[in-house]
């Protein structure tokens, strides 16, 4: 078996067995052009006596001291030969050879197989995340304190995070484009910049990181990336606030992802349910 750069031909085989991968189907055919022509990763296949038999995708995240690791598909045929073993070896490689010092990945929480393999592979468990998407259609507008954060807030909003335990469960990461990346200081103060950081209290209470330009092809869509609060009625007036943008903004979806606790959660579930899933975030330190 040979693991090698994909190449444009290679689309259409690898297709074939990318599109029933889950239940609901899969989105490698709304990624493989990104991934393909993406100058801070690489798109893998893997191809034994000529046919092509799974792929992946790694891409340096903004950090530079991490890898992502995703998309490994393995054509069902040629699954437990450790071929998914071989392609997150070759993606680590590329991570340190990038000069990064840790690999990550998500793996929906129903996933035992990617799971199994991602532990055999060394990788462990640091966060748990939910997703929430809806389309609100009949949502009206909802009385909310909160408040997009001025750059003048930046200090207090970082002492926030240090002190949050959700912070500290998120394994101080937020999502853009089902990657997870680390939420430090400087994508803080980029996110202020932004006019993206909405916070409630004086001092701080809550914090909610947004999204109004979608992912890949799918710009409509207004996402929650980031939720943190100390209590229940402080992410009240943070969803209110969110969800007034949406309907002001005429988005085609509104998502929540944030880490997968009950107060988090609960909230979130009983304002906006349309499809929810669960994820595992997984990390693996490379050895020096
Ligand atoms: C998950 C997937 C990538 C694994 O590919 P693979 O090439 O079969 O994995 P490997 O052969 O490298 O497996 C390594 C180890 O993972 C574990 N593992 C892999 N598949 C497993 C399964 N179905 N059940 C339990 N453990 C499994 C085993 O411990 C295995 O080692 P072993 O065979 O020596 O016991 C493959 O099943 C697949 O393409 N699934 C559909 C797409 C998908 O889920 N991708 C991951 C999305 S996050």
């Amino acid at each position: 078996m040979k693991i090698r750069s994909a190449k444009k031909s290679d689309k259409e085989e690898i297709l074939s067995f990318c599109s029933n991968t889950f239940e609901w189907g899969d989105y490698i055919d709304q990624v493989w052009d990104i991934w393909q022509s993406d100058r801070t990763g690489r798109l893998l296949v893997a191809e034994s006596d000529g046919s092509k038999i799974a792929m992946s995708h790694v891409a340096v995240c903004p950090d530079s001291k991490s890898a992502w690791l995703e998309g490994v598909r393995v054509h069902p045929s040629y699954r437990r030969s450790q071929v998914a073993s071989k392609l997150i070896e070759k993606m680590a490689q590329y991570g340190r050879k990038k000069g990064g010092r840790q690999a990550s990945a998500i793996v929906a929480a129903d996933n035992v197989a990617s799971q199994r393999m991602m532990e055999k592979n060394g990788f462990e468990v640091v966060s748990r995340w939910a997703y929430y998407s809806t389309t609100a259609t009949r949502a009206r507008r909802q009385k909310s304190s909160a408040r997009l954060a001025a750059n003048s807030e930046y200090r207090s909003i970082w002492q926030y995070l240090q002190e949050s335990k959700i912070y500290s469960l998120s394994a101080k990461r937020y999502v853009k484009s089902w990657h997870w990346y680390t939420l430090d200081k400087k994508a803080l103060l980029d996110f202020i910049k932004k006019r993206r950081v909405i916070v409630t209290g004086r001092p701080i209470e809550g914090v909610a990181i947004i999204n109004r330009h979608g992912y890949w092809n799918k710009k409509n869509i207004l996402q929650i990336i980031y939720l943190d609060s100390a209590s229940a009625r402080s992410l009240r007036h943070l969803i209110s606030f969110v969800a007034n943008i949406y309907l002001d903004g005429k988005f085609d979806r509104l998502q929540v992802v944030c880490h997968e606790s009950k107060s988090m959660t609960f909230f979130v579930e009983k304002f906006m349910i349309k499809e929810q899933e669960q994820f595992l975030l997984y990390n693996k330190v490379f050895t020096p």
